[in-house]
């Protein structure tokens, strides 16, 4: 897959700057994270899990495997992003969860933590539901914010300040499909 044919029918022939974390060393993430969770959470009470849109759709999939625990799952879609790498500040909820979260654990997954707006709006928006408990999941932390509300519980990788795409992760909704993730080259 690294191959570069191959990528390059997954990009158009957008070019990356380079592979930042395989698809092996992903699924290797991934996994001591589902039992890092397993180990935070008492052996009979269930878990939801709450997956923010779109970035973090294929994480959820392989993680929500490797939990080894009675899991729900819903989604709610933010979007804080127009076509730009740069985030806009404003944070629109488009779709919020049927799922109760009251008296629940519940864990907010998402793809990547940058400057923190998305984070930061929606932690007191779930907390004004009551949650049992409520913690934090994310693949990538860019580790930019430095007035998160609440620091993840759980982060998969310590992230390069770069551009990252892949894995569920887009510019301009392209790109989600690699399996690996990569940095995009800056424009000339
Ligand atoms: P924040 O609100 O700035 O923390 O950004 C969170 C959202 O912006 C993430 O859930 C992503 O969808 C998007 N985002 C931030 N950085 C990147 C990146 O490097 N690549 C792709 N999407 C990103
Ligand atoms: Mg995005």
């Amino acid at each position: 897959m690294r191959d570069s044919v191959e990528v390059k029918a997954r990009t158009g022939g957008a070019e990356l700057e380079r592979v930042v974390y395989t698809a092996e060393r992903i699924a290797e993430r991934v996994a001591e994270m589902g039992r890092e969770i397993v180990d935070a959470y008492p052996e009979d009470e269930e878990i939801l899990v709450l997956g923010l849109l779109k970035g973090s759709f294929i994480f959820l999939a392989d993680l929500v495997r490797e939990i080894a625990r009675p899991v729900t799952i819903d989604f709610l879609v933010a979007s804080s992003y127009g076509a730009g790498t740069v985030t806009s500040g404003e944070v629109h909820l488009l779709y919020d969860p049927d799922a109760v979260l009251e008296g629940r654990h519940v864990i907010l997954v998402e793809d990547i933590v940058d400057s923190g707006t998305t984070m930061n709006r929606l932690i007191p928006m779930m907390e004004d539901r009551n949650p049992r408990s409520l913690e934090v999941c994310t693949l990538l932390h860019k580790h930019i914010a430095t007035d998160l509300v609440r620091e993840p519980r759980w982060v998969g990788f310590d992230a390069p300040r770069e551009f990252l795409i892949g894995y569920g992760l887009d510019h301009s909704e392209n790109f989600r499909n690699l399996p690996f993730i990569g940095s995009l080259k800056a424009p000339e």
